[in-house]
């Protein structure tokens, strides 16, 4: 097999031709500025509604919630600095120590400037406590952020749960939804999620597109300011990219499959490993998990030596989340669940809807040889 094999989805997807369809009258004939008071603009304005009225669909949510940004970084930090701002009298927040860079970013910051955060431990599944999330939570905490799965391990976190935590002590809530969209059925109302990001590309829409819900009713102050958005995210909307990512969307909803095909053709992968490759261990919760991801190690083998071997053969996985992978720091999940790395340096390997059971044939053949080679030569 001499094309690309590409296992590495949550740290990007393919666009789906559909959407890259959906997207082109934007970027060719329909042009017009979505602000602009005749019909060529309005008309864009009115396919830019449409868009949002799906997405308040796939999150059980009102129209007038969803904010177009250019990411989910910057949703995820235009959550945290609003919810900072809405309560300024407070100091500390809560979160865990596997969030994504932009969260943990943001939460380092704060600190600098004297806020408190507590980051919730995990255990070695990297599963979160949710007593030691109540036994955190003090009269001073303005926000509780906690991802609903981990792009890592793949981990599904108890978002029903700790949003009725939330609630209960009347603390906003902020989830980072960006691995769960379109994998775990998500609704803002039931998980009581005050403010909740996703992301174009996590999704077979294009990179730098991404949404911020805001439960309406939660006072707002953006972090760029401008009349787009209702006022609450300025910049000229990137109306192509909002329709490739409502065209996305749509599929999501239309196409319920998937996700039995990804589990099933991942636990394949899994047992095929396992029953050709002696010393193996998956990290992660077996009972939650998203149903693409499997983050594996094999014992005395190393991630990056494994990597450039599959690379040789146009496999591409990855050593932990993107973001992080160009750094030379261990993961600080894998860390957080205390994981020996030495022995067991992990890949993660992701899939996605454009994988077949024939890839998944070759990289298993490619690997048990590659496996094979490294720890014959130590
Ligand atoms: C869990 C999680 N949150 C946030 C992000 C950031 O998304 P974006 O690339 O749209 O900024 C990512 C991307 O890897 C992610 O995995």
């Amino acid at each position: 097999m001499s094309q690309k094999i590409y296992l590495d989805n949550n740290a990007t997807t393919k666009c789906d031709e559909k959407v890259l369809d959906a997207m082109l009258p934007y970027l060719k004939e329909q042009y017009g500025n979505p602000s602009s008071t005749y019909s060529f603009g309005k008309d864009v304005k009115n396919e830019i509604m449409k868009v949002r009225e799906n997405i308040a669909q796939l999150l059980h949510a009102k129209e007038n919630e969803i904010i177009f940004t250019s990411c989910a970084s910057e949703s995820n930090v235009t959550a945290i600095m609003n919810a900072i701002r809405m309560n300024s009298n407070k100091k500390h927040i809560i979160t865990t120590k596997v969030e994504h860079a932009s969260i943990m970013e943001t939460m380092r910051y704060l600190e600098s400037i004297g806020y408190m955060i507590t980051y919730l431990s995990v255990d070695s599944y990297g599963r979160i406590d949710l007593e030691e999330l109540k036994k955190s939570i003090t009269e001073d905490t303005c926000l509780i952020a906690i991802m609903m799965a981990n792009n890592e391990l793949g981990n599904i976190y108890p978002i029903k749960e700790i949003g009725k935590i939330a609630k209960e002590h009347h603390i906003l809530f902020h989830c980072d939804s960006v691995q769960a969209i379109g994998k775990v059925p998500v609704d803002v109302q039931e998980m009581n999620i005050d403010t909740l990001s996703l992301s174009g590309h996590k999704i077979n829409a294009p990179k730098g597109i991404g949404v911020l819900y805001v439960r309406s009713g939660i006072p707002f102050i953006p972090l760029i300011f401008g009349h787009q958005e209702d006022n609450r995210r300025g910049g000229t909307e990137n109306v192509a990219y909002i329709i490739g990512l409502g065209k996305a969307v749509e599929l999501l909803l239309k196409d319920r499959e998937t996700n039995d095909q990804l589990k099933q053709l991942r636990d394949y992968m899994e047992t095929e490993i396992q029953n050709h490759i002696d010393d193996v261990m998956i990290y992660g919760d077996f009972d939650n998990r998203l149903p693409n991801t499997s983050n594996i190690a094999f014992q005395g083998v190393q991630a990056d030596e494994l990597l450039l071997m599959l690379e040789s053969f146009n496999i591409y996985v990855s050593t932990g989340s993107a973001c992080n992978s160009k750094l030379a720091e261990p993961s600080h999940v894998l860390t957080a669940c205390h994981a020996n790395l030495e022995e067991y340096s992990p890949i993660r390997i992701s899939l996605g809807k454009y994988n077949t059971k024939e890839e998944i044939d070759f990289f298993v053949k490619r690997l048990i040889n590659i496996v094979g080679m490294l720890r014959r030569k130590k």
